[in-house]
């Protein structure tokens, strides 16, 4: 059954990352230095390593979660510093072994960052691409847990959100369109439909894809959503998990208006209390 109302941080199984025909177009758009559709375009993303690089020390070990195909990776292995790529587009991972490694210096792993255990040490972790805000609340605390077994005492996490001026723009809506196939989606004939939903209080857009197969009428549902944040909702969130702020950056993204690079590190003795309660 489908539900008619598509509701807050409503998930299933599917995604598009993961979908093995679907996959290949992404990483298509990945690599398509025209299109910031999957991975931003080569100016901007020389801008965004540099400043990372001017944010690390030398040498730093980083781990890149949804890495891609390693366009991030690879430049920051050639500055020197070690970086693991995680991954669960099997796709992107095996471009990124082939075309965007450094024996020992750039690595990749295909791993889910969600579900699966990660382990290491690391003195940066990183997302980029505003994915930290396309995982809903609970994957947003797992996540969080996670990287604050991962990361050195003194560790950081690099990540951008979209801003919430951006939510502004976005409309209520529903679409559909059929297509021969041959193209993004499907290699088959399809008919998609889209909605979009806003959910003003928590500055969040879901939006549903429902891709169905004109030759043997099969379903597929793709649920995402992005998150819009201020300096305010970003520090909330992340104090409820263990970090604080180091640095929230508006200049270096500018492929959307408003993007906030935000660095930070964990909080000194997290879940810690050294105060007895009376
Ligand atoms: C928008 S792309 C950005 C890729 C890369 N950071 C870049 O900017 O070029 C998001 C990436 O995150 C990956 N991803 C999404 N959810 C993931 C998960 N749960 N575990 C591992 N990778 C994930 C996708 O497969 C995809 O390659």
């Amino acid at each position: 059954m489908y539900n008619d109302k598509l509701k807050i941080y409503q998930r299933n199984d599917e995604s598009i990352w993961t979908d093995e025909y679907i996959s290949k177009s992404l990483l298509e758009n990945q690599l398509d230095e025209s299109t910031n559709a999957a991975s931003r375009m080569p100016s901007n993303r020389r801008d965004i390593v540099n400043w990372i690089n001017s944010k690390i020390k030398p040498n730093s070990r980083i781990i890149d979660l949804g890495c891609g195909p390693g366009l991030y990776a690879y430049e920051l292995g050639k500055l020197e510093h070690y970086v693991m790529g995680i991954d669960f587009n099997k796709e992107s991972i095996e471009f990124g072994k082939r075309n965007k490694s450094i024996k020992g210096i750039v690595e990749y792993k295909y791993s889910d960052y969600i579900k699966d255990n990660i382990d290491g040490i690391y003195n940066v972790a990183m997302m980029i691409f505003c994915d930290f805000s396309a995982l809903v609340p609970n994957e947003q605390k797992i996540l969080l847990q996670k990287i604050s077994t991962l990361l050195a005492d003194d560790g950081i996490f690099i990540f951008d959100v979209f801003g919430k001026a951006e939510f502004e723009k976005q409309k209520n809506g529903r679409t559909w369109y059929v297509s021969n196939g041959n193209d993004f989606w499907s290699s088959e004939p399809y008919f998609l439909m889209k909605e979009t939903k806003l959910f003003e209080a928590e500055f969040s857009v879901g939006t549903r894809y429902y891709l169905i197969n004109q030759l043997n009428g099969t379903i597929k549902e793709f649920i995402m959503y992005d998150q819009y944040h201020d300096e305010n909702s970003i520090q909330e969130l992340v104090a409820e998990n263990g970090f604080d702020i180091v640095e929230i950056n508006k200049d270096i993204i500018r492929y959307k208006e408003e993007t906030l690079l935000t660095i930070v590190k964990k909080k000194k003795h997290a879940g810690l209390s050294c105060k007895k309660r009376k």
